[in-house]
């Protein structure tokens, strides 16, 4: 037994597998950097208040699941459980909202939710987010989704669905609600059931028991209840996602576990992971920057769980991180043919190469083991006769050719063959 363990819920990514995870991290970023999102670095913790205001203090979020701690200043303070609050307040207090709208931002980073850890659920988890700020244009929602979709299919995954809905806004959603209780008051449901169905009634549409499900068969749905302004934007988002080629499901039921979300509101779930299956979602998030102080901009966002998404990658049995780390290992022999390697890795590193060497006196039968092992496609091999004549041998580890180049020309001739090799 060890004497310090990760604390219980927390997931570390050490090598092999930090690979993967990072090849994810940066797969389901790469769509939005590639749309003109701006990075955002979030505090990892902030203001209690915010949270509170922002996610909802009836969320479990918030109500349960937030880490809250006192300063020595006396102030209350929580690690962040999301990124859409604190992206709102950053945008009002460095007044973002007062250059070019809609304000476009990206962040990735760990949140942390007190949940009971099981297997794709923990108490740190990782996300990746972006958020559109100040702008009502139903093609702007699509565009989110579609950027989102766009993160998972560069993965390859595939086993993945998206669940699509419309929230409602405040002018529909009050009335829709109080057709909602006034329905479940009339159900035979247990008292914590009931007690939900006081706070947040919608939330009850996504009880996963059967009994449950069975009495829920005729209760009125927010689609079938939405104000012709959130009817007509629903119809747009929908059709611009068609034009963005990306295929929904429709999703009546849909309930997200964060309160500000108003119309379009999002899901995506993948089939091989079982109880945790959801892999990303957002919406629309109208009323959200005036809750927490400023002004009445809209906007939408998602935010994408790395860890589940590497854990779907795996169940669908993706190499998400085939590329190699290295493109070249230097295998010195001897004294000199150290020293003549320490200066090649200066030069190879200078020219974009990943080059590591073997390290310590291994001899030849060591250090080609771990040349092997590195994973590198070429390896560099320099004993007593090569330094002499100023030469070294290359080896190809996949065709197991080697061939002598000079000391020389050998840093161009490996930029140049591994520059053909990515292309
Ligand atoms: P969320 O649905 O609470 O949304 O979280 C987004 C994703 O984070 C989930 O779909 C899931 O993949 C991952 N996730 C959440 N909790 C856990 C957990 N305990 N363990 C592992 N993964 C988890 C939000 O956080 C919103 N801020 C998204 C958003 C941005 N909406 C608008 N803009």
């Amino acid at each position: 037994m060890v004497e310090f363990q990760a604390p219980k819920g927390v997931p570390e990514y050490y090598p092999p597998r930090s690979s993967a995870f990072l090849s994810v991290r940066d797969a389901l970023a790469y769509p939005a950097r590639h749309a003109g999102y701006e990075y955002i670095e979030l505090p990892v913790f902030e203001d209690t208040a915010l949270f509170v205001r922002g996610v909802g203090e009836s969320t479990d979020v918030v109500s349960k699941e937030m880490y809250t701690f006192t300063d020595r200043g006396d102030r209350s303070l929580s690690l962040r459980p999301e990124g859409t609050a604190g992206v709102m307040r950053s945008i009002v207090e460095n007044r973002l909202d007062k250059g070019p709208l809609p304000v476009k931002l990206w962040y990735a980073g760990p949140f942390f939710r007190a949940e009971r850890p099981q297997h794709g659920r923990y108490r740190q988890l990782q996300q990746v987010g972006i958020e559109a700020v100040g702008g009502d244009d139903p093609a702007l929602d699509a565009e989110v989704i579609a950027l989102a979709d766009e993160g998972y299919r560069r993965l390859g995954l595939q086993k993945y669905r998206l669940d699509l809905t419309s929230l409602g806004c405040a002018q529909c959603r009050p009335a829709y609600r109080a057709l909602l209780t006034s329905f479940l008051v009339g159900l035979e449901l247990d008292e914590p059931t009931r007690a939900r169905a006081h706070v947040n009634p919608l939330r009850v549409l996504d009880d996963k028991r059967t009994e449950v499900i069975d009495q829920l068969v005729g209760a009125p749905l927010m689609v079938d209840h939405l104000c012709e302004a959130c009817g007509e934007h629903y119809n747009s988002v929908r059709s611009f996602l068609a034009d963005a080629g990306v295929r929904w499901t429709e999703a009546p039921r849909l309930v997200r576990g964060l309160d500000y979300y108003t119309r379009t509101t999002f899901e995506f779930t993948h089939e091989l992971l079982g109880a945790q299956s959801g892999i990303g979602g957002g919406g629309r998030y109208d009323g959200l920057m005036e809750s927490v102080g400023g002004g009445s901009l809209s906007g939408i966002g998602f935010g994408l769980g790395t860890d589940r998404t590497l854990l779907a990658c795996e169940a669908e049995g993706l190499d998400v991180a085939s590329r190699p780390r290295l493109d070249v290992f230097v295998v010195p022999i001897g004294n000199l043919a150290r020293h003549v390697s320490v200066g090649l890795l200066a030069e190879l590193r200078a020219a974009g190469v990943r080059v590591d060497m073997a390290y310590g006196e291994r001899g030849l039968k060591g250090s080609m083991k771990a040349a092997d092992k590195s994973g590198a496609p070429l390896v560099v091999i320099i004993g007593d006769d090569e330094v002499a004549a100023q030469v070294v041998q290359v080896k190809d580890m996949q065709q197991g050719t080697q061939q002598s180049i000079s000391r020389q020309m050998v840093v161009d001739e490996i930029r140049r063959s591994i520059v053909e090799e990515t292309q």
